[in-house]
This record gives C-alpha cells, sequence and structure tokens, in this order.
C-alpha cells in the first residue's frame, strides 16, 4: 500500500501574538491571537508525505538534504495518536517527508508555521481527514502559531480552556476577499538563525517577565478591537493595534530574566522611520515576530509609500511582498522531483505507482 499526497502552505503574521504556554507539549497558549495568512503564490512551505510499507523507518528531507530534526519526531508520535482515531493502518505506516521552503529558515519569517501546515495538511490527507478543526490542531501540536496557517484569510487561533486542547483550534474570522486590499512587506534584515527560539523565548517571558501579566489583560482587551477593526475595514485602527502589540511582546521578553530581544537597530529603525510615514496620517504598521525581520502591513493603495521608506533603511537586505492567501491546500505531486527520493530511500528500487489519489 501506498499513498502520497502533496500541500503547500504559507506563513502568517500575527498581528495579535502568540506569546506564552499553558501547556507545553500540546502547544496551548495563553491567549488568543489573531493573523492573516499570506498568499502560497509568493511565499510557501511544498511538503510531501508518502507512506510506504517499504519504508524501514521516518525519513524526512528538508531542503533537499536528509535530516534529523527532534521536533519533527515529536511531532510524528503525537499527530499519529490522534490520527489512529480515524485512521489506525496510516498511523501505523512509516513516512517519507519531503518539504521545502522558498524562503529562509528560523528567521522571524513563521517557517515552522508554514512547515507544520503544510506537514498537517499532506498527512491529513493521507487519512481522508477533511475536518479544518482537526487539521488545525494537528498542526498545532508541531508549532502553535501553524494552527492558523491552516485556515484563509482572517484567522484567530482560540487558545480554549481544556486541558487536553480539543477547544483550542483555528478560526476564519473573515476570508481573504473581505479586505484583499492588505499587503504585508516583509523587509529581511538578517538570515541568521535566531539565537533564542520562539519556544525557549516565550518560555522564559511566561516564567520570568513581571510584565506577562500584564500583556495577557491587554492582549484579552485587545482582541475585541482587532476583530473589530478587521469586520469594518478600519485600518488605523487595526494598524495602531497591532504596533502596539508586537511592542507588548518584545517589551515583555525584554523584561524577562536573562532578557530576550530579537529585533535589533535596523529594527528599530524601521519602527522610527514607520511612525514618520504615519506622521500625516495612519498608512502602515509595523509587527516583529521572534526575529529581527520587519512586517510592514499595508493597504495594496499605499505600498510604493512603504517600499520607498524601506528601500531609505541601511540594513534592509530584501522585501517580500505577500497579500493574503486561502490557508494550506493540497495540489498535485509532481512525481518526477518526487521518484529521486522514493528510489532512494523506499527499500525496492522501483517508484510509487498509485500516486496522486
Ligand atoms: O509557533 P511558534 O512556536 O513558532 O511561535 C510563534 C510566535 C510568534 O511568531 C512570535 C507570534 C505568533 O503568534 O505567530
Amino acid at each position: 500500500m501506498e499513498i502520497i499526497k502533496t500541500a503547500v502552505a504559507a506563513p502568517n503574521i500575527a498581528l495579535v501574538k502568540y506569546w506564552g504556554k499553558r501547556e507545553d507539549l500540546l502547544k496551548l497558549p495563553y491567549n488568543d491571537s489573531i493573523s492573516i495568512t499570506l498568499d502560497d503564490s509568493v511565499i510557501f512551505t511544498k511538503t510531501t508525505v508518502a507512506l510506504e510499507k517499504r519504508l524501514k523507518e521516518d525519513v524526512f528531507i528538508f531542503n533537499g538534504k536528509k535530516v534529523n530534526d527532534e521536533r519533527i519526531g515529536e511531532w510524528l508520535e503525537l499527530a499519529r495518536g490522534r490520527v489512529a482515531k480515524h485512521a489506525p493502518e496510516i498511523a501505523g505506516m512509516n513516512m517519507l517527508i519531503v518539504t521545502k521552503n522558498n524562503f529562509p529558515s528560523s528567521a522571524g519569517i513563521a517557517s515552522s508555521a508554514s512547515g507544520f501546515a503544510a506537514l498537517a495538511e499532506a498527512f491529513c490527507a493521507c487519512a481522508g481527514i477533511k475536518d479544518a478543526k482537526e487539521k488545525s490542531m494537528i498542526a498545532r501540536l508541531g508549532s502553535g502559531s501553524a494552527s492558523r496557517s491552516v485556515v484563509g484569510g482572517f484567522v484567530q487561533w482560540v487558545a480554549g480552556r481544556r486541558p487536553d486542547g480539543e477547544d483550542s483550534y483555528a478560526v476564519q474570522l473573515a476570508p481573504k476577499k473581505h479586505w484583499d486590499e492588505l499587503v504585508d512587506v516583509i523587509a529581511i534584515i538578517s538570515v541568521a538563525k535566531k539565537k533564542v527560539s520562539s519556544k525557549e523565548g516565550m518560555e522564559n517571558t511566561a516564567k520570568n517577565s513581571p510584565l506577562f501579566a500584564c500583556r495577557l489583560k491587554e492582549v484579552n482587551e485587545r482582541l475585541g478591537r482587532v476583530q473589530k477593526a478587521i469586520l469594518k475595514k478600519d485600518f488605523e485602527s487595526l494598524a495602531i493595534e497591532m504596533m502596539r502589540d508586537s511592542n507588548s511582546m518584545h517589551a515583555t521578553a525584554l523584561h524577562s530574566w536573562p532578557p530576550v530581544f530579537y529585533m535589533n537597530d535596523v529594527s528599530r529603525k524601521i519602527v522610527e522611520e514607520t511612525l514618520k510615514l504615519n506622521g500625516k496620517g495612519i498608512v502602515a504598521g509595523y509587527t516583529f515576530d521572534a526575529g529581527p525581520n520587519a512586517h510592514i502591513i499595508c493597504e495594496k493603495k499605499n505600498l510604493q509609500k512603504v517600499k520607498n521608506m524601506l528601500l531609505k533603511v541601511k540594513g534592509v537586505k530584501k522585501m517580500v511582498c505577500a497579500g493574503l492567501g486561502n490557508g494550506s491546500r493540497i495540489i498535485e505531486t509532481d512525481m518526477a522531483e518526487f521518484s529521486k527520493y522514493a528510489k532512494k530511500y523506499f527499500s525496492e528500487s522501483e517508484s510509487p505507482k498509485s500516486a496522486l489519489r
């Protein structure tokens, strides 16, 4: 028996951030978060999952190289546990996972979000799981923010309260078409791997930052305002809320011990220039994830102004502009590309026949 499915997923950028887990293993957050899912024709992870009896072990190929990734191993164990309820025969088979990103990993562009969303989408397709809630929960088991990349447009990850996480998944607040004028201009400042992972950073913050409790209270008040701004397409309110939420996350992390900081001098210069650009009326909002790269959100009519502003900032190496996307999805497997891995890792040399189901 052999099953092959390929999925693509895009990163998402949080306007109200997830920062801090109430439960570590299942990745259950303290607070709800809100994001926009980006356009997967610009920025994406593409992942093929092949379940094949001839495979002696799970194999993970990332950007063309076989790697041993502890996080993937942990995810597989948890994801199989869930999938076993729907399709025990699928959960019992080894997997060849071939994945690639068209953007730098671990640099503040949420590669884990698109990565685990694509992986969850492909694995769920292998098991015949179509339910969006279930897919979001399976993606969440790899990386919290991945729960949001499964869904398109404007997305809220509901934190939930249950210890088993069955009420912690992402839902759509509004589809892409509701406010398709929004665009995220990602200013790449550094592609170096970050020194403190988001996992470590948020753990440290939740444990040691005196500002953490204050942030949770603030976030819970902000969520309603951000929902309202999205529904009314009120850019000014949205931009102010997202900038303040980013400031809050980074300030809370900085006030941890040891201090955690992700933004650098170039990031701070971008904050300054965005505020200057907004001097005569709000046209853009900045937000930073766990890295120095800036995400500047604006409406398409102001895109050139934002690009001009970023072009003046020394240290911005590249800009990537991505509009909204529709969430993770299944695409046709490129068998020419896939068969070289299949030949190498399936113990018999023939390549899979019954693919593309
Ligand atoms: O899902 P993780 O572990 O990569 O954490 C993501 C945290 C932030 O990107 C900083 C915020 C967010 O909500 O995406």
